[in-house]
Order: structure tokens, then C-alpha cells, then sequence
């Protein structure tokens, strides 16, 4: 009776796993496959997960078994008169992407290869986002750079009571809004609004932003 159950319950998790494989495969973030990201891929690779993660040896001081290069410069931050709260370099949640949009290191350079190379690039670049090096470009429409004083600002602290008619009260509970969008509880990140495996709201989105229902969670306008 057990070996069955524990059966039934092995099958579940492979079909688990299936279903979320299925999300990021048919997605720009598929560097493999010229179908599904024809302006930035890599000739010559077939495993879609190790561009961003690895079984073994991850950088665990960024988190989920990380496996791309991340060699974070210098970041120019969101300036403007009317900011009320604390904005810093960004933290993980923003880190994650910015390895490769940041345009600075390789979308193909990793710590650990598939089998037994260690650290190396991943295949050849193809595609017109990509250059030889197989940087994204600037003239990637996915392309943000080090400069995110033009970007919706990351690395904020995010504290309502500086403007409470602006913005919506955490509740302290990281199940509901806003709090869940916030980054360790915290920060505003590329993570807030964004969910690097699933493109069914465009943009990688981490919800429909029809009627600014995004935006909304946060600003109360
Ligand atoms: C383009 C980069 C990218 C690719 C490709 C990618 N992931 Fe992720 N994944 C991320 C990021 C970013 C995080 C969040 C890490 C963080 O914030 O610490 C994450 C987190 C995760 C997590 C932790 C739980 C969660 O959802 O936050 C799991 C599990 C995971 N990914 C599995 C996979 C699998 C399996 C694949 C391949 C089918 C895959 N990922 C492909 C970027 C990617
Ligand atoms: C391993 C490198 C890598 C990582 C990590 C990564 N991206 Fe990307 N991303 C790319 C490349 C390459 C493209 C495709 C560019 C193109 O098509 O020209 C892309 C495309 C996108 C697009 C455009 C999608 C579209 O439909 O045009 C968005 C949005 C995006 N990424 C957001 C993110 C966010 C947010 C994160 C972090 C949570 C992230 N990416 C992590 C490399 C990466
Ligand atoms: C407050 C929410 C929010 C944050 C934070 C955010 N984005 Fe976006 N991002 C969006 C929305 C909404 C779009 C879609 C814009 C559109 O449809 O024109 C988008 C579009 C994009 C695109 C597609 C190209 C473009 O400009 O339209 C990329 C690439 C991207 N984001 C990357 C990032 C990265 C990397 C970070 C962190 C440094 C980040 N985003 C932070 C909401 C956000
Ligand atoms: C996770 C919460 C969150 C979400 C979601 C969010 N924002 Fe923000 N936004 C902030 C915070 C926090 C600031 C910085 C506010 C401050 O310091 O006064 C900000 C700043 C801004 C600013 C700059 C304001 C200034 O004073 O210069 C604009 C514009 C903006 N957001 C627009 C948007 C739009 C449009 C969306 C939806 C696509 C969105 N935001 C989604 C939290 C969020």
C-alpha cells in the first residue's frame, strides 16, 4: 500500500514539474530554442534551466541554486523630487535580472557548465540581441543597462507611511498585497512585478495590468 501511495505521489511531482517546465520553455527566456527567443539564443546547448540554475554547487548569496555570472557594477539609481522613501543599489530580487540586462556580463556565462567543465560560456550566440560576446545589445528592446534612473525605481524600502495618501499600508502578512510583491518582505525589485518563468501576461508579468490592476496594488493612484 505504501510503494503504491509513495508511486502516486512520484508520478504527481514529475507532472508537476512537467506543467511549470512547460511555462519557461515556451518563453523568451528559452536560450535554446531559435523558436521561442529567435533574437537571443545559443547554438549548440539543449538544457533550458542552467542559464539561470544549477543542481550542484549554486550561488547561494543570491538564492535558488543561482548559476549565472553575477558581477554586479555600480548602479545609477531612480532620482526625483517627489521620491519619499530610501532607494539603494538593488537587492536580489533585482540582481537575478540584471546579470544579464544590465548588458555587462554574458546571458551564456556560467559557473557550472552541463558535465563536467566548471565555469564557461554556454554554446555560441545567435540572434540580433545578442553581440559576438553574447552580451544583450542596447539596441535590445529587453536591454536596460546600468543607468535605471529611466527605469520604475528597484532597491526601494517600501514604506507607506512616508506617503500614506500615495501609497497602499503593508499589512504584515506575506500573503496578502502588498506585501507578497515585495522582495524578502521589504524591497521593490524587478521580482515585484515580474516572474522570470511564465509569459502569460506578456512581458513576463506577474499578473494582467489591465485597468493598471498592477500598479494599483501599491499606488492608490
Ligand atoms: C532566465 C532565468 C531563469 C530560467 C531560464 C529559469 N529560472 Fe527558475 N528562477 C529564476 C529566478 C530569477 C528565480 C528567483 C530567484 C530569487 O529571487 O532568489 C527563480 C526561482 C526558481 C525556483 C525557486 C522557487 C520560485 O519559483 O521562486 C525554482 C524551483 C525554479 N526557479 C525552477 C526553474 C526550472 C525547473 C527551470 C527550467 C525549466 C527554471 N527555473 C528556469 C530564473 C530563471
Ligand atoms: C540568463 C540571462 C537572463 C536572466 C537571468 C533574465 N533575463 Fe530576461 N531576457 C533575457 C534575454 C536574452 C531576453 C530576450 C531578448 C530578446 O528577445 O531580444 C530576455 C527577455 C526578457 C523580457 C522581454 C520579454 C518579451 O516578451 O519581449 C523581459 C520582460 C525580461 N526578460 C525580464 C526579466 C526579469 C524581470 C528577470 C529577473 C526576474 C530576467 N528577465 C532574468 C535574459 C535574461
Ligand atoms: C513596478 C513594476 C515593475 C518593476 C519594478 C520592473 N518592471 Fe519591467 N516592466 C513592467 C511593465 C508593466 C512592463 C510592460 C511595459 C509595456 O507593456 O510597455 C515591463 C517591461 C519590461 C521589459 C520589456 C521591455 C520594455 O521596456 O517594455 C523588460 C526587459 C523589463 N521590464 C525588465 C525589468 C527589469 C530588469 C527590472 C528590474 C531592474 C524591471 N523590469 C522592473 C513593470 C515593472
Ligand atoms: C510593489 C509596489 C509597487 C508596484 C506594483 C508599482 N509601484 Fe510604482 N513605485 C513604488 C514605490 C515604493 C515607489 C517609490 C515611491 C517614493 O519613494 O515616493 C514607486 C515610484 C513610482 C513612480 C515614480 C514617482 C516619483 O515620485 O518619481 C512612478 C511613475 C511609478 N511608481 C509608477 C508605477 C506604475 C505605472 C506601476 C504599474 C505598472 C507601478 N508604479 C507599480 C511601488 C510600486
Amino acid at each position: 500500500m505504501k510503494r503504491v501511495l509513495f508511486a502516486t505521489l512520484a508520478i504527481l511531482i514529475i507532472m508537476a514539474a512537467a506543467v511549470s517546465l512547460a511555462g519557461v520553455i515556451e518563453t523568451k527566456h528559452n536560450f535554446t530554442s531559435v523558436t521561442y527567443s529567435p533574437n537571443a539564443f545559443f547554438y549548440g546547448t539543449r538544457q533550458v534551466c542552467v542559464f539561470c540554475h544549477t543542481t550542484h554547487n549554486g550561488d547561494q548569496s543570491i538564492g535558488a541554486l543561482w548559476n549565472h555570472e553575477n558581477n554586479p557594477p555600480l548602479y545609477q539609481t531612480y532620482n526625483s523630487s517627489t521620491i519619499d522613501m530610501t532607494i539603494s543599489q538593488p537587492h536580489d530580487g533585482s540582481l537575478v535580472c540584471l546579470t544579464c540586462h544590465d548588458g555587462t556580463i554574458a546571458v551564456n556565462s556560467l559557473n557550472n557548465l552541463p558535465g563536467p567543465e566548471g565555469a564557461g560560456n554556454y554554446g555560441t550566440p545567435g540572434g540580433s540581441g545578442l553581440d559576438a560576446g553574447g552580451k544583450l545589445t542596447s539596441s535590445s528592446h529587453a536591454y536596460v543597462g546600468t543607468d535605471l534612473t529611466d527605469d520604475h525605481p528597484v532597491g526601494v524600502t517600501y514604506d507607506a507611511s512616508k506617503d500614506p495618501t500615495g501609497f497602499v499600508s503593508k499589512t504584515g502578512n506575506g500573503q496578502l498585497y502588498p506585501d507578497k510583491l515585495l522582495d524578502d518582505g521589504l524591497y521593490v525589485e524587478c521580482s515585484s512585478c515580474h516572474n522570470p518563468h511564465d509569459d502569460t501576461y506578456t512581458n513576463f508579468l506577474i499578473e494582467s495590468n489591465e485597468n493598471s490592476n498592477l500598479c494599483t496594488r501599491c499606488h492608490t493612484k
